[in-house]
C-alpha cells in the first residue's frame, strides 16, 4: 500500500490542531503539529514533510515568511496558509508567489480534507505529466540520429540536438518556424510532397524508409535516409535523418570497382571466343529489359544485368577449336560446352556478391521441365533470375551469326520461346519478352537492344 503523505500543522489554536489532526489521521495522513514558525522550523529541519498547512498569523512570524522559508529549504514541500477572511487579500498575494493553496477560517475539516486531497491529485497529476514530457525530451534528444516531429502541414514543431548539427539551424531557427521542406533539394520535392503531403490520403500508404538529398543551411547537399512513422492518435509524424553520404560515396567507388572487374571478366571471354563478342552485353540488356517489364526492384535488376554481363565465363576453359568451330559439334564436343556453367559457378564461387550472381550463372542453361544442364533442375528450383536470364540468352543467341549457323533471326528466336512457353521457358518471363518486341515489331533485335539500351 502506497505510504500516504506527513503533514505539519502549524497553528498556535489548539482546537484547530485537534480537529486537523482527528481528520487527517482518520485518512490514514501522520501528522505532526506546532504553534510558532522556530518550532516549525525545527521539526522541518528534524524530520521531511510533505505537506505543511500554516497559519498565517503566528505569534512570531507571519505564515507566508514561514512558507517562504519552509519553500527556499525544501523546494517540493507542498503548503497551504489557513487564514482569517481579514487576511484573504494579504495571503492570496502570498498563494500567488509560494503558496499552493488556502483555507479560510472558520475550517470545515471535511472540506479541508478534500479541497487539499484535489490539490493533491492535481499536483501529482502535473507532476505525472511534466516527468512523462522530460522522459519524451530525453528520448527524443537520445535518439542517436537527428530526429524531427513534423505537423500535418510540414511545419517542423520538435527537433533535436543532432539535427540542429546536420541541418545548421538552431532549434529556435527550426522549431515552428521552418517547414520540412526547405530542407529538400528541388529534383527531390515532388517525391517528397507525395510522401509527406499526401501521405493522409485514405488507402494509401506511403513508405516508411527511403533516401533523398538534404540541403543545409551552407547548401551542401547531404544523402540522407530518412525513417518516417506516423505518432498514435495525432496527425505528426516522427522522423529519424541518417546522414549516408560517406557511405554514398564508398558504396558508388566499389560499385565502381565492380562494374570495371565485371566488364574485365566479360571482355576476357570474349577474347577467347570472338564470335560471340558482344553476346553477353546484347543479352544483359534484353535480361534488364525483361526484368524491368516485370517490375523488378532495382536491386534485382542490378543482379540480373551483372550476371548476364558474365554468364559465360565458364567457356575460358574450353579449347578455342570447339568454340570456333565452323561445323556441327560432335556429342562429346557438346558435352564439354555444357560444362560452361559449371566452369563458370566454380571461378565465380569465391566472389562475395551482393547478388546471386553465381546461382544466376549456374543455372542459366536449366530448363523448366529438367531437360537442361548441369544439374537437370526443374520449375521453381530454378530461380527467378536465372530463368530471365535463359530466354534472353536463347533469344539472343538464335538472333546472332555462329561459326556454324548464320542468324536464324528475331522472328525464329520469338517462335522457339513462344513455343516452349510452360515447357522449357517460364511462362511470364516469356510473356514480358514477347510484349518488349511486340512494341518495337519493325525493327531487328540489336536495333531493339540499342533502343531500349537508351532507356536503362
Ligand atoms: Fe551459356
Amino acid at each position: 500500500m502506497k505510504q500516504k503523505a506527513s503533514i505539519l500543522i502549524v497553528d498556535d489554536n489548539e482546537g484547530i490542531h485537534k480537529s486537523l489532526k482527528l481528520i487527517f489521521n482518520k485518512k490514514g495522513y501522520k501528522t505532526d503539529t506546532a504553534e510558532t514558525a522556530q518550532e516549525a522550523l525545527k521539526k522541518a529541519h528534524k524530520k521531511y514533510f510533505n505537506i505543511a498547512l500554516i497559519e498565517f498569523k503566528l505569534p512570531d512570524m507571519e505564515g507566508t515568511i514561514l512558507l517562504s522559508k519552509l519553500k527556499e529549504l525544501y523546494p517540493k514541500m507542498t503548503c497551504f496558509i489557513i487564514t482569517d477572511y481579514a487576511f484573504l487579500q494579504k495571503v492570496r498575494m502570498a498563494a500567488r508567489i509560494n503558496a499552493d493553496g488556502y483555507f479560510i477560517k472558520p475550517l470545515i475539516p471535511e472540506d479541508v480534507v478534500y479541497r487539499f486531497e484535489k490539490t493533491l491529485k492535481e499536483q501529482s497529476i502535473e507532476k505525472e505529466l511534466k516527468e512523462s514530457e522530460e522522459k519524451y525530451r530525453a528520448l527524443f534528444e537520445n535518439t542517436g540520429t537527428a530526429t524531427m516531429i513534423i505537423e500535418e502541414d510540414s511545419t517542423i514543431s520538435m527537433v533535436n540536438t543532432q539535427g540542429e548539427k546536420l541541418s545548421g539551424y538552431s532549434k529556435d531557427e527550426i522549431e515552428n518556424k521552418m517547414k520540412w521542406t526547405d530542407f529538400v533539394i528541388p529534383e527531390d520535392m515532388e517525391k517528397m510532397k507525395k510522401y509527406h503531403i499526401f501521405s493522409g490520403k485514405a488507402g494509401e500508404k506511403p513508405p516508411t524508409e527511403y533516401e533523398f538529398s538534404f540541403i543545409d543551411r551552407k547548401g551542401e547537399v547531404k544523402n540522407i535516409l530518412l525513417k518516417i512513422g506516423m505518432i498514435p492518435n495525432t496527425k505528426k509524424s516522427i522522423t529519424s535523418l541518417m546522414d549516408i553520404t560517406k557511405h554514398k560515396i564508398s558504396e558508388e567507388r566499389l560499385k565502381k570497382t565492380m562494374d570495371a572487374a565485371i566488364y574485365t571478366i566479360s571482355k576476357i571471354v570474349e577474347a577467347k571466343d570472338p564470335y560471340t563478342s558482344g553476346h553477353q552485353q546484347r543479352v544483359s540488356q534484353l535480361a534488364v529489359c525483361i526484368a524491368r517489364e516485370m517490375e523488378f526492384n532495382e536491386d534485382k535488376i542490378e543482379g540480373i544485368r551483372i550476371a548476364s554481363l558474365i554468364h559465360d565465363v565458364g567457356k575460358i576453359g574450353l579449347p578455342t577449336e570447339i568454340l570456333s568451330k565452323p561445323t556441327k559439334l560432335s556429342n562429346l564436343e557438346f558435352s564439354l560446352i555444357k560444362e560452361h556453367s559449371q566452369t563458370g559457378y566454380d571461378i565465380l564461387k569465391s566472389i562475395d556478391f551482393p547478388y546471386p550472381i553465381v546461382k544466376i550463372v549456374l543455372q542459366h542453361h536449366e530448363r523448366l521441365d529438367g531437360s537442361g544442364y548441369p544439374n537437370h533442375i526443374r520449375g521453381d528450383e530454378i530461380i527467378l533470375e536465372a530463368r530471365i536470364l535463359g530466354v534472353a540468352d536463347v533469344v539472343e543467341a538464335m538472333s546472332s551469326h555462329r561459326p556454324y549457323r548464320p542468324a536464324l533471326g528475331i522472328d525464329a528466336a520469338l517462335e522457339e520461346i513462344y513455343k516452349n512457353k510452360a515447357i522449357l521457358y517460364d511462362s511470364k518471363v516469356v510473356d514480358a519478352c514477347l510484349k518488349i518486341f511486340k512494341k518495337k515489331v519493325n525493327l531487328k533485335l540489336n536495333s531493339i537492344i540499342e533502343e531500349l539500351s537508351y532507356s536503362l
